[in-house]
């Protein structure tokens, strides 16, 4: 398949291309387009073919279900059984923006969006080119992140190229993401609001609209029937991710002496960090305490250490709390089982 490529940077631009990209959506087609958080995927949420195409084109588990996005507050209705009051609320403080809401689903929703689950993750993004998308294709877009799937979710159009020129219709290029990690995930259809997956809106954020909301702890078998995504491998670049955890100086003293033993082995390493400016290695990127700016710039620091061919990537690990969190699920979710506790 031919991918086309269309850059916009101008509300002149997207008024002059925006029909055209949202006919490709209403006649089935796949368009990947920018959000405030990560590129997205897109196609009509009520059309179960075109679903199909994005499960193929990313090469993501069926039993991987998908967000919902729309433009307008009252689309909602169509899409869920009932609004209840904290919806309401959250809605009303956090949308437009990075938050996705879990509730009980209509009978319009096509059960290869939410891969069989009798619910469904909505969000309307803030980015405006994602709004007009919606807006002028006349109906809900499902769309997942625009990467293949276990690959580091794309924040530029350069990253949507190298995971999927050839596999869908089109690519907008509307340059990098604001936010640049995924939507806080919360799923209203608990007893008490969970958060699924933690992203800029933050926890202390959510209980102040609607007071207990929990956190979900990844554990393997409730994370598979709560939320399917989890339980796959993440974000991970092709360097093996290291991340190191304990206090400041214990880390800083763990990484140095890593660095030490895989300069031996030749090995290509890149670092991560966020206390200690100073590391000598291939390649190193240092955030100190502006997490906005990790968020914004994670994953395609985790690209550029694929393109400089670094075979080993270690990380200092932050305490989770605010940004942090979503920070370090992120980073653990690349790092899989390669998590160094130093005592
Ligand atoms: O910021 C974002 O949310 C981006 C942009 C494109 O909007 N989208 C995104 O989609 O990150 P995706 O598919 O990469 O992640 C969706 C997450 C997955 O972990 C999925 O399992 C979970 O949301 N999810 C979707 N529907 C669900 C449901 N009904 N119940 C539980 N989890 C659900
Ligand atoms: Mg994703």
């Amino acid at each position: 398949m031919h991918t086309k490529i269309i850059k916009i940077k101008s509300s002149r631009q997207l008024t002059l291309q925006i029909k055209k990209l949202a006919k490709t959506i209403q006649s089935g087609g796949l368009v990947v387009f920018p959000t405030e958080t990560v590129y997205g995927i897109g196609a009509d949420a009520l059309n179960g073919k075109a679903i199909k195409k994005i499960f193929k084109a990313k090469g993501r588990p069926s039993d991987n279900p998908l967000i919902v996005h729309i433009a307008d507050k009252k689309d909602l209705g169509l899409l869920v059984r009932s609004i209840p009051k904290k919806a309401e609320l959250l809605i009303k403080k956090f949308w437009p923006g990075p938050l996705t809401i879990i509730l009980k689903k209509s009978k319009f929703v096509p059960l290869s969006v939410t891969a069989g689950l009798d619910s469904v993750a909505i969000r309307m993004p803030s980015n405006k080119i994602a709004l007009a998308l919606i807006r002028n294709s006349k109906t809900p877009i499902a769309a997942p992140s625009a990467n293949l799937s276990g690959k580091p979710s794309p924040t530029c159009a350069e990253h949507v190229i190298t995971d999927l020129a050839g596999k869908v219709d089109v690519i907008i290029d509307g340059g990098k993401t604001s936010i640049g990690l995924e939507s806080t995930v919360i799923d209203l259809t608990s007893k008490v609001p969970t958060i699924l997956r933690p992203g800029k809106i933050t926890l202390a954020q959510l209980r102040k609209v609607i007071g207990k909301v929990n956190l979900h702890k990844d554990n393997g078998q409730i994370s598979k029937i709560k939320s399917p995504g989890m339980k796959y491998r993440h974000y991970a670049p092709n360097a093996k991710l290291f991340v190191i955890k304990g206090t400041k100086e214990k880390i800083k003293n763990e990484i140095l002496s890593m660095l030490k033993e895989l300069k031996k082995q030749k090995l290509r390493v890149g670092v991560i960090s966020f206390s200690y400016a100073n590391y000598r290695s291939d390649s190193v990127q240092y955030f100190g305490k502006n997490y906005a700016l990790a968020a914004k710039s994670l994953y395609s620091t985790l690209r550029d250490f694929d393109k400089k061919k670094i075979d080993i990537i270690l990380c200092e690990g932050l305490e989770k709390k605010e940004l942090a969190l979503a920070l370090m699920d992120r980073l653990e979710r690349a790092a899989g089982k390669n998590i160094i506790e130093v005592i």
